[in-house]
């Protein structure tokens, strides 16, 4: 079931949203019982925080939300979605105190709060109804958050059920929802049409590889978005140890976020022409694996140097990148979940990005802080350019060291491609549960790259 805000109706309890600052002024407003009722209930409007008043016959007649200080709210984002799901059944309308960006991001906290990914398990009780809120465009929210849910199901579905394949399937979904088109090369046939490298990483698992080629739209500029797509990610022949393979499933999650991206731009009805190229692939080991001092021929014409096999995600990336400039879009981006490196610079919160552009580096991060998915910009330092060229290929997958290792992998990326380009390194999953982003899969930087496009591509 999508995600959606509750039907209109007479009897939503009002809610009241409280700033610390504001708590007087809230209770000078109440009856006393009402206001004695709050005391008695020990509310003092911090962050989170909710009393329900009863009327004189016990029903619920108005709620009340702590909104904190300002300091605390800083501390995270989408503190009403911890409300709604702490609320009981019922149906709830925001009555005051929140508008512009924060009820935006009150509205959308508390859609996804509904989420929840029961698919291998009996269905969570649905959260608190609350009604599309006056001054905000309820549908894009909507349209965002299903968008989100879309990111989080692929990424939380695993690798069992989510190979290259299954993946395939589901872009083939959203295609026929959306009046898309599709072209899909698979297996051997990556390499009759030059994709050596697509087929390289992919070719040792049971799973064949393949490039998901997707377009929609008929005018405008073109956006060109490319996700790395590696179902599961053993690390190959390098393999990883079990640590650092629990996580793996997660290694489409690039794929996952574009796919989500997506979605809400051709539910929107953007006025632009989208391409989505996915190099879907498993990284695992076999007999015809590829191997560490392997020098492989990209689409591009560049060798690389196998240092790690380890190191696949720009591997499969730079073939995609490499088809992504041959039709000259307007702007192409990459989301992968391409190195530990990224996590260990910003942690989990953030999606670090490389543009060479300040104007689209400062849209992208106007755009996040509006729409509370946070952005970072990281530097395409070119200083670092000769870490990637090992002496005996043109470039190295793998550089020693270890130093700058999210740069040094968009160095490797931004070689393979000559359009406008914006790169995103992001984590794809909350490691620990948070108000509307349970542990799980999440989207990272869709919303904020959603909302800087009209701004990236003049719309
Ligand atoms: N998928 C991983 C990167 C990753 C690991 C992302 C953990 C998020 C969490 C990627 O394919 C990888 O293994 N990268 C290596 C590159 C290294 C061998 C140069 C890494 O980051 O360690
Ligand atoms: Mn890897
Ligand atoms: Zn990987």
């Amino acid at each position: 079931m999508p995600l959606a805000f509750a039907d209109e109706t007479d009897d939503a309890i009002p809610l009241h949203v409280i700033s610390a600052d504001a708590l007087d002024k809230a209770l000078d407003r109440l009856q006393s019982p009402a206001r004695n009722w709050v005391k008695a209930q020990g509310f003092s409007a911090g962050l989170g925080e909710h009393v329900l008043i009863p009327d004189a016959e016990g029903q619920i007649s108005e709620g009340l939300i702590g909104f904190g200080t300002k300091a605390k709210r800083a501390r995270g984002r989408f503190h009403l979605g911890a409300v709604a799901k702490a609320l009981p059944k019922g149906t709830y309308r925001i009555a005051s105190g929140l508008e512009g960006s924060d009820l935006e991001e009150a509205a959308l906290a508390w859609l996804l709060a509904g989420y929840s990914f029961d698919q291998y398990r009996k269905p969570a009780q649905p959260v608190a109804g609350l009604v599309a809120p006056q001054g905000v465009d309820a549908e894009r929210l909507a349209i965002i958050a299903n968008g989100e849910v879309l990111t989080r199901d692929l990424i939380n579905t695993p690798a069992s059920d989510m190979g290259p394949d299954e993946l395939e399937q589901a872009a083939r979904r959203l295609v026929a929802d959306h009046n898309a088109a599709i072209n899909v090369i698979t297996g051997d046939d990556l390499l009759s049409s030059n994709f050596p490298m697509i087929h390289t990483v992919g070719r040792a698992s049971t799973r064949a590889p393949r490039l998901l080629d997707l377009r929609w739209g008929q005018a405008g500029p073109q956006l060109t978005l490319v996700g790395k797509g590696v179902c599961f990610d053993t690390g190959g022949l390098n393999l990883k140890p079990g640590a650092s393979m629990a996580l793996m499933k997660k290694d489409m999650g690039g794929a996952a976020t574009v796919l989500g991206l997506a979605q809400m731009i051709m539910a929107l009805g953007l006025p632009l022409r989208l391409r989505v190229l996915i190099p879907a692939v498993e990284n695992s080991i076999d007999g015809n694996a590829f191997r560490p001092q392997d020098i492989l021929t990209s689409r591009k014409g560049l060798t690389v140097e196998i240092n790690n096999t380890d190191a696949e995600g720009r591997l499969v990336l730079a073939d995609a990148l490499t088809l992504s400039d041959e039709d000259e879009p307007d702007l192409v981006i990459s989301m992968a979940t391409l190195t530990g490196a990224a996590r260990v610079a910003v942690g989990p919160d953030l999606s670090p990005f490389f543009t060479d552009r300040d104007d689209d580096a400062a849209a992208l991060l106007k755009a996040g802080d509006a729409v509370a998915d946070p952005v970072w910009r990281m530097p395409f330092h070119a200083p670092y350019e000769a870490m990637i060229e090992p002496g005996i290929a043109d470039l190295d997958n793998a550089p020693k060291g270890g130093f700058a290792g999210s740069i040094t992998a968009a160095l490797f990326l931004r070689r393979f491609v000559e359009s406008r380009y914006v790169h995103f390194d992001i984590y794809g999953w909350q490691p620990n549960a948070a108000p509307s982003r349970p542990k799980g899969g999440v989207g990272m930087g869709a919303r904020a790259i959603l909302d800087a496009l009209p701004e990236l591509l003049n719309l």
